[in-house]
């Protein structure tokens, strides 16, 4: 049996929407931000910004995808001086969200995606996918009311079936999408800050037979993730294989950037030991980490020349339950690989693999799911129960448990990004 799905159910509350439609809050914006521009990409659970930077006296937020059938929205937080969040706002994606199922055609309770970046803010950008209207979205964020959003241009076809993870390179202004549908590959989209996306060139190949269904049927062998190496060298898109027997490993999937163009062939690497491809962020340009929820994490080193990757650590976690999701803090020079089945963060020393203490989180959250990194060291998580966890990782203690069942239920939600 897949580990995922031993997954518990996430606690279902009783829907009391504070908002329908494509409605604003603009309670308690403040005027009086500090601005600060020109900070770099920040990545899926990662933290690029100047480590430790106190951004004083400024709004900060958080955001998450209700990635909903009946229509999805961006959910936006705030994110206070203490680092605790409030006054959820819910801002229309004008489109659809799809709901994979499990082996049985039954919907997922939760994981609604199985992917890691479905939400990615970069300097004042948002972007999103409306992974059941098979398009792509970006939003412009207002330094001065962050969780207020607004659309850039309209959604964009992303050419293919059930987009599940989006990245965006500052370097290329590109942002490109991975398809996880029975229509799979990779679409690359300009980014004008004024008009939004325009499509460079259509979808590009995987390369071979992904074999997936519209809905995904998940958690195996679903599209996990697509991710820019630091310097955009190329984009990477991640996906799942099958455990078997016979297993086939997960594949990863490497497209070039050249003359500031995303490239059309695909070069694919399959690790032996690696089935489920998944969580994964940078830790150099040469080195990624990425969570496997059949043993752990793995360390992979790449080679440009190629855009081959090989395993250079195999990090197995004993006892972990479903290690998905990823994250990184260069100052603290630590990766996490949060357990969505408990609540435990394991926790690796980036340079050998080795593995710290874990951290324990609030056992009210049932294990935390797609996770990102803010200032002060604290890590933002969406929990498997109906509510985001705030954990102070220099500390290693809790600093908040955000209840989400005023927002409504949990089956829908996914993402985890950070602005700014
Ligand atoms: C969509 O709306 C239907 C009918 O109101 C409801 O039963 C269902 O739970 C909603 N789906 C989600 C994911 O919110
Ligand atoms: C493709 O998917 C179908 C339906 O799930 C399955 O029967 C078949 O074995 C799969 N083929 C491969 C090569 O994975
Ligand atoms: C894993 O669980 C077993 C049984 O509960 C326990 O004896 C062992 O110490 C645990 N290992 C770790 C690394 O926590
Ligand atoms: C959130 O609040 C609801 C309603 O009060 C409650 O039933 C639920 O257990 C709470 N969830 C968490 C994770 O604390």
């Amino acid at each position: 049996m897949h580990a995922l799905s031993l997954l518990p159910l996430a606690s279902v509350a009783l829907a009391a929407p504070f908002g329908s439609g494509p409605s604003h809050s603009f309670g308690g914006g403040p005027d009086a931000h500090d601005h600060w521009f020109g900070h770099g990409s920040f990545r899926h659970g990662g933290h690029h910004g100047a480590p430790g930077h106190y951004y004083g006296g400024m709004t900060r937020a958080a955001y998450f995808l209700d990635n909903n059938p009946n229509g999805s929205a961006i959910i936006a937080l705030t994110v206070g001086e203490d680092g605790q969040l409030s006054n959820p706002v819910r801002t229309s994606t004008n489109g659809y969200g799809a709901i994979s199922v499990n082996p049985d055609g039954t919907p997922r309770a939760v994981d609604t995606l199985s992917s890691q970046g479905s939400v990615t803010v970069s300097g004042d950008m948002l972007f999103t996918v409306n992974s059941g209207s098979n398009e792509v979205v970006m939003f412009h964020i207002d330094p001065r009311d962050p969780s207020h959003l607004t659309m850039v241009g309209s959604p964009a076809s992303t050419m293919g079936e059930v987009p599940v993870s989006v990245d965006y390179s500052h370097e290329l202004r590109t942002a490109c999408v991975l398809n996880g549908g029975a229509v799979a590959g990779v679409s690359c989209f300009y980014v004008d800050p004024f008009h939004g996306l325009s499509a460079q060139g259509s979808m590009r190949s995987l390369g071979y037979d992904f074999n997936q269904t519209t809905p995904p049927t998940a958690p195996a062998g679903t599209a996990s993730q697509i991710i820019f190496d630091p310097a955009s060298k190329a984009v990477f898109a991640i996906l799942k294989g099958y455990a078997g027997p016979p297993a086939i490993p997960g594949s990863i999937v490497a497209y070039r950037a050249e003359n500031g163009m995303i490239g059309k062939e695909p070069v694919r690497t399959q690790v032996s030991d690696i089935i489920n491809d998944f969580g994964s962020v940078f830790l150099s340009e040469t080195r990624l980490f990425m969570t496997e929820v059949s043993f752990g994490a793995a360390i992979l080193d790449i080679d440009y020349d190629t855009l081959k990757l090989s395993e250079e650590e195999h990090i197995i976690v004993e006892n972990q339950t479903a290690i998905c999701w990823s994250a990184y803090d260069e100052a603290l020079n630590t990766a996490y690989a949060p357990d969505a089945g408990a609540p435990v963060v394991y926790t690796v020393n980036p340079s050998n693999g080795a593995q710290n203490t874990p951290i324990a989180v609030p056992d009210e959250t049932q294990g935390l799911f797609d996770s990102a990194i803010g200032s002060k060291h604290y890590m933002y998580s969406l929990a498997a129960a109906n509510a985001i966890n705030v954990l102070d990782l220099e500390a290693e203690k809790n600093v908040q448990l955000f209840n989400l069942s005023s927002v409504g239920d949990r089956m829908p939600f996914t993402g985890l990004a950070l602005w700014p």
